[in-house]
């Protein structure tokens, strides 16, 4: 479907909903359904394996990392590869039950929350090399020029970055608004649509990204419905 649709960011509802509050939560579980059917865990291991020949992440940060259950999905089946490694799942809300933060250390991993604002973190925080930064449905959630500083902040900080995020292209608009029969509660029903909008196509992420002399990147349509961008640093 070739209809070339402009990006659009706006305010998504689940965001201005308190932690407790049940439109939330279920929200929140509706993730799990728009995983299965954006094929989220497959594309995502695929994609860090590509970005991690050769060599073991020790050191992973999650940012939107939500409740932390989709990391904990990768983990289990990475951790047998790389062990002991730490993840840190940075979020501004603190969602991330000690059941999970269990899981990761049943997988020998080793957890850390931080629950911050994205953009005090890149203030605040130094310049420790991480070996992996990732990103689930969360870069969309930015405009161009808080995009741009992101992703400045995470080059500066990373080996691998990788994110996916929803395709802007007219047949995920269709799908967006047919959640619903996925089971989506009424938030999750307006929330799809405007990520959506505000999604990624083409090399839209790659033009944004520093140095692009330093980095090996990918940019690609990922299943049905995804987008999936990944950098590698040349020289590590
Ligand atoms: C659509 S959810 C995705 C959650 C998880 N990555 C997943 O795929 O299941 C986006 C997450 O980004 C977080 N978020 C949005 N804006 C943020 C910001 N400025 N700083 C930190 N987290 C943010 C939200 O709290 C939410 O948990």
């Amino acid at each position: 479907m070739g209809l070339s649709l402009p990006r659009r960011v706006e305010p998504e509802l689940l965001d201005s909903l308190a932690v407790e509050d049940p439109r939330a939560q279920r929200s929140r579980q509706d993730l799990r359904r728009i995983h299965r059917a954006m094929a989220t865990l497959s594309i995502v291991q695929h994609a860090l394996d590509c970005c991690t020949a050769g060599f073991r992440p020790r050191n992973l940060l999650e940012l939107g990392a939500g409740d932390g259950s989709l990391m904990l999905r990768l983990a289990q089946r990475r951790s047998a590869g790389w062990p002991d490694a730490r993840i840190t799942l940075l979020d501004r809300l603190n969602l991330v039950t000690p059941q999970t933060l269990e899981g990761f250390h049943k997988v020998g991993w080793n957890p850390c929350v931080m629950t911050v604002d994205i953009f005090d973190w890149l203030a605040e925080s130094d310049n420790t090399p991480l070996d992996v930064v990732f990103a689930n449905l969360f870069m969309h959630h930015f405009s161009p020029d808080e995009l741009t500083r992101l992703l400045a902040g995470i080059a500066m900080r990373c080996r691998v970055f990788l994110c996916f995020e929803p395709r802007r292209s007219s047949l995920t608009l269709v799908g967006s608004h047919l959640v619903g029969f996925l089971g989506a509660g009424p938030v999750t029903r307006q929330d799809a649509v405007s990520s959506v909008h505000a999604g990624f196509r083409a090399k839209e992420l790659s033009k944004l990204w520093p140095n692009p002399q330093d980095w090996v990147m990918w940019e690609y349509s990922a299943g049905l419905f995804g987008h999936c961008f990944f950098a590698i640093r040349k020289d590590p």
